[in-house]
């Protein structure tokens, strides 16, 4: 007897849990419902892939054949690999350091674009330039922090005043940092005087240039960000973590190697900061520094760390020159350094002490402005040593 009444009891109870899923699931399709019939399962009307077309714009198409040729399973693939289409297949060789006069006919409106597009457009392709003056030496002793500043050969000043200041190299808080300068040829081309003599005499007394034998312009800088990844990759493998920037812009370092050594490994890693800027895209306005024509390039812009300077791992630097081989040369050498970051799956990180668009007037003068700052742009040669001198007074009294 209470056997039978414990069963029905149970059945009971079994019955109203079953009737609230009933009523559960009810609720929740019509649910569904409301919000526009999710309940269906969408069947695609046509293929829901398709054979990729060629971009108007050449940049782009230029990553849409690296992406080809990079891709393994097409690559691997015998019957595509013949037949690649047909505005893939170019003979022009795939690093050529030639001018590549077909860009003439690639490129819609060539003959119309300004001659700095033209010039970059033809050397494109080209990633190394003979190196002139190399310090195989700096890393010897692999720094925890390599300065890499890029500088242009008039810029004696700058240079002199950034070793008497935030470049210093040496032990700083117990850390190895070494100082490198970034040079292209400053050309009769672009009307600069020979200053070779003098530069040689620089070298000698400090021995941190590194030059390379190319053009030192605006729209190649993208090649002197390549050229840096390649000589870190044979001469400074072992650096833990790299800062690379302008000339014009104060860095306190001091400030960076106290970030660094608080930062948890897993970080350290992926490391990328600095003054990030997102949802950008190119500008369309021929008179703008920055234009960039469509016929060049379309699309956002992926984030990146915006001119100045910014800090990253030596390993990701590594990996970063790796992946630069997958990614057209762009102009804007601070976003060809986000696409690449892209093409790795990163992002990266904006920290506040970047401030490259400076800080509110009133406290440009106030030593504990600079404290919590990691770069400020732009500084002069005087003032760089001016501020390092109020950062390095143990004195200095922050409240
Ligand atoms: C690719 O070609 C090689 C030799 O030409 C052949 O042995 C191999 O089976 C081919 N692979 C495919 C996937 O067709
Ligand atoms: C590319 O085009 C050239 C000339 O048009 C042709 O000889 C060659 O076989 C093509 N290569 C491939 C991989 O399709
Ligand atoms: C400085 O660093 C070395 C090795 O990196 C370490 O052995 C030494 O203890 C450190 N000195 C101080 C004062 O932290
Ligand atoms: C720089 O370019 C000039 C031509 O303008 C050339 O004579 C010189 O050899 C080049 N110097 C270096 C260091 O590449
Ligand atoms: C980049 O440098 C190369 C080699 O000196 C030069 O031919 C080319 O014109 C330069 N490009 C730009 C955009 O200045
Ligand atoms: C870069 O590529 C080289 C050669 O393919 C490889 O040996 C190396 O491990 C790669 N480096 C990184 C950091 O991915």
């Amino acid at each position: 007897m209470a056997q039978a009444r414990k069963k029905m009891k149970l059945l009971g109870g079994m019955m109203t849990v079953n009737f609230f899923i009933y009523i559960v699931v009810e609720v929740a399709r019509s649910g569904g419902q409301g919000k526009g019939g999710q309940d269906k399962v969408i069947v695609p009307a046509e293929k829901f892939w398709k054979k990729q077309a060629a971009s108007q714009a050449y940049w782009n198409r230029e990553q849409q054949r690296l992406d080809f040729i990079y891709n393994p399973i097409l690559s691997s693939d015998n019957a595509s690999a013949s037949g690649l289409p047909d505005w893939l297949n170019q003979t022009a060789d795939r690093d050529s350091c030639d001018p590549d006069l077909s860009v003439s006919t690639r490129v819609k409106d060539y003959n119309s674009l300004p001659p700095r597009f033209k010039d970059f457009l033809l050397y494109m392709r080209c990633r190394s330039y003979p190196m002139v003056v190399d310090q195989p030496h700096v890393c010897r002793d692999p720094p925890f922090l390599l300065l890499a500043v890029k500088s242009l050969a008039p810029h004696f000043d700058r240079r002199q005043a950034i070793r008497e200041s935030w470049g210093r190299a040496g032990k700083l808080a117990n850390r190895t940092v070494a100082t490198v300068f970034l040079l292209g040829n400053a050309t009769a081309t672009d009307h600069f005087p020979d200053l070779s003599a003098m530069l040689r005499h620089e070298n000698q007394m400090h021995r941190d240039l590194l030059q390379w034998d190319y053009r030192d312009t605006f729209f190649n800088l993208t090649a002197k960000e390549v050229l840096f990844l390649d000589w870190l990759h044979h001469r400074c493998p072992g650096a833990r973590f790299v800062f690379k920037g302008d000339d014009d812009v104060f860095v306190n370092t001091h400030r960076i190697l106290d970030f660094l050594a608080g930062l948890p490994p897993a970080k350290a890693r992926d490391l990328f900061v600095g003054d990030v800027i997102t949802n950008a895209g190119p500008h369309r306005d021929k008179r703008l520094k920055y234009f960039i024509p469509e016929s060049l390039y379309v699309g956002p812009y992926p984030p990146y760390a915006g001119e100045g300077g910014f800090l990253y791992s030596g390993d990701l630097a590594l990996r970063l020159r790796n992946v630069s081989a997958r990614v057209p040369l762009y102009p804007i050498d601070d976003v060809y350094t986000g696409m690449c970051l892209r093409k790795l799956g990163l992002a990266p990180e904006k920290h506040k002490g970047f401030r490259t668009f400076d800080i509110e007037e009133k406290y440009r003068n106030n030593a504990c402005a600079y404290k919590s700052l990691m770069l400020v742009h732009s500084r002069t040669p005087q003032e760089m040593i001016k501020i390092w001198t109020w950062l390095s007074n143990p004195d200095l009294n922050c409240q």
